[in-house]
């Protein structure tokens, strides 16, 4: 195992993002609840800590603590935010509480040299501000190290301790200096390499997976998507043909995807694959039926259904490969994920009952979504598989607005066919994250040669996001747009009319079901 860098996760919104940045920077680094105590997380030797902002105050009965032990544990450790105030507090600084919270941009102005966390970092630059409290008397053996205009104290350092604190966030963007705190944290008080290499880690899995596998069989659902592509030719390169993928064809992939996925897997990849048709199976099941949520829940029943009767006829199965991503491994473990309502339930194709007798193997569950795609590019997967949009599990049926038929779904189909031609041929800056069309039930009136027309209307929804957390709507070119109207409006029967959606996620979601 490469060195650990810990994050002590206090309800950060940016709680992720610090993880990332930091194995950006070549070190690996997990998330861990704030109350995990020094004798759990000294099991693992940590190389260092980061404790993470979060949406309390330190100055409040009850607020999220750490360990006492942590501090003196003699481990580098980087405070961030609420991190920086409870480590103040706990080691004797006097906090108060500001009369106006300070939010947003700030100017960061060095204050001492001698330590290395502001190394290459101007006198002057610009930081992200997200505070109510902020510390005003330095406990005993920190020096202070930079300020801003409402912060006095925005960063201090016990050298000896080799102990940090920002008030500011060095894991955003809008921090021009945070990229290099967080080095200089890493490897000028931490002492951390570049050590969290994808090769590395590719090497070590396929020797896990081995290990553990032994002789035994294993089967892998496949989507069509980037996770259990990459999840299966992971495996595939460890214990070769004792993997079965199954590639259920529920006819709700878009134009050409199925035939693609399944040769890519077995042609070029030289995967096992057994492909079902399901179609018909999966269109009864969804006739008649508009509401979003039934439509899901029915496409995630009866996928589980054909993937267990396939499954059954494959003797000897001991494992199941499954794609889970860390963002859901934390997102169960953290204070982060108490809060939010379901909004939609993602019924991802792959995602299995407990009552199928398998053990799990999850060879990505500690990677983000990007580092997915690394892996991918190191495995040697096309970058057709590799830069996939992310689709829904419930495929094209989530983009057809009422009910789902063969004509409907044929509609959708060639429209967003055109949709992605379009895109993907055009230059754009940035490129959309992800792009497609819906087709409405509303119709509307027209008029084609001299006749009257009285067809669909269909929706182009093209987004720009980081994780479809939270989105925009792409300002496409006008012609661009005019260009993808011509065709559809000409190309596909049964569509007199084009729409373009200009909302931003929230409050839409990026999907319209
Ligand atoms: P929403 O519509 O929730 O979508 O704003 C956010 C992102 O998730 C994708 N999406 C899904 N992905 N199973 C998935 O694996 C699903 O059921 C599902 N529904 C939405 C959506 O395409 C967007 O990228």
């Amino acid at each position: 195992m490469p060195s650990t860098v810990f994050v002590l996760d206090f309800g950060a919104q940016y709680g992720q993002l610090i993880a990332r940045r930091i194995r950006e920077l070549g070190v690996y680094c997990e998330i861990v609840p704030y109350d995990t105590p020094w004798s759990t997380l000294s099991l693992r030797d940590p190389a260092a800590l980061v404790l993470s902002g979060g949406p309390e105050s330190t100055l409040v009965d009850g607020a999220p603590a750490m360990d006492a032990e942590i501090v003196e544990s003699g481990v580098p450790i980087l405070g961030i935010c609420y991190g920086m105030q409870l480590l103040a507090r706990d080691v004797g600084a006097e906090l108060v509480k500001l009369d106006h919270a300070e939010y947003g941009p700030a100017t960061l102005v060095v204050s001492d040299r001698e330590t290395p966390l502001f190394d290459g970092v101007p006198d002057e630059s610009r930081v992200w501000m997200s505070h109510g409290d902020s510390v005003v008397k330095l406990p005993a053996g920190y020096r202070a190290l930079g300020s801003t205009a409402r912060c006095h104290v925005a960063a201090m350092g016990n050298v000896k301790k080799r102990i940090y604190c920002v008030q500011f966030h060095p894991e955003v963007v809008h921090t021009e200096c945070g990229r290099v705190v967080l080095e200089n944290f890493l490897r000028g008080v931490a002492g951390l390499g570049r050590e969290w290499k994808m090769e590395s880690f590719l090497d070590r899995s396929v020797e896990e997976i081995r290990e553990r596998v032994g002789s035994d069989r294993v089967l892998c659902a496949l989507s069509g998507g980037v996770d259990s592509a990459v999840a299966a030719t992971l495996v595939a390169r460890a214990i070769g043909d004792q993997l079965t993928c199954v590639f259920v064809d529920h006819g709700l992939l878009r134009e050409r995807e199925a035939d693609e996925v399944v040769a890519a897997f077995r042609e070029l990849l030289h995967l096992n694959v057994v492909a079902v048709d399901a179609r018909e199976r999966f269109l009864k099941k969804l006739a008649g039926v508009e509401d979003p949520e039934r439509k899901r829940v029915i496409i995630g029943h009866e996928f589980i259904d054909v993937f267990e009767s396939e499954a059954a006829k494959i003797p000897g199965v001991k494992y199941l490969v499954q794609g889970t991503l860390y963002p859901d491994v934390i997102e169960s473990k953290t204070p982060s994920s108490k809060a939010g309502d379901k909004i939609k339930s993602h019924h991802n194709v792959g995602g299995l009952p407990d009552h199928m007798d398998f053990s799990l193997i999850e060879p990505l569950r500690s990677l983000f979504k990007d580092e997915v795609r690394v892996l991918g590019r190191a495995l040697g997967l096309p970058s057709a598989i590799v830069n996939r949009q992310p689709f829904p599990g419930p495929g094209l049926a989530v983009r057809i607005i009422g009910d789902v038929t063969a004509e409907r779904l044929e509609i959708v189909r060639a429209a967003d066919a055109i949709v992605r031609q379009e895109i993907d041929g055009a230059t754009l800056d940035p490129h959309p994250w992800q792009y497609f069309a819906v087709l409405t039930p509303v119709k509307s009136v027209g008029v084609m040669g001299d006749g009257r027309t009285y067809a669909h209307l269909v929706a182009v929804r093209a987004i720009t996001s980081e994780d479809g957390m939270t989105a925009d709507w792409a300002r496409l070119p006008h012609e661009l747009l005019g260009r993808i109207s011509a065709r559809i409006v000409n190309e596909v029967r049964g569509v007199n009319r084009v729409a373009y959606d200009v909302t931003t996620k929230p409050p839409a979601t990026v999907e319209w079901e």
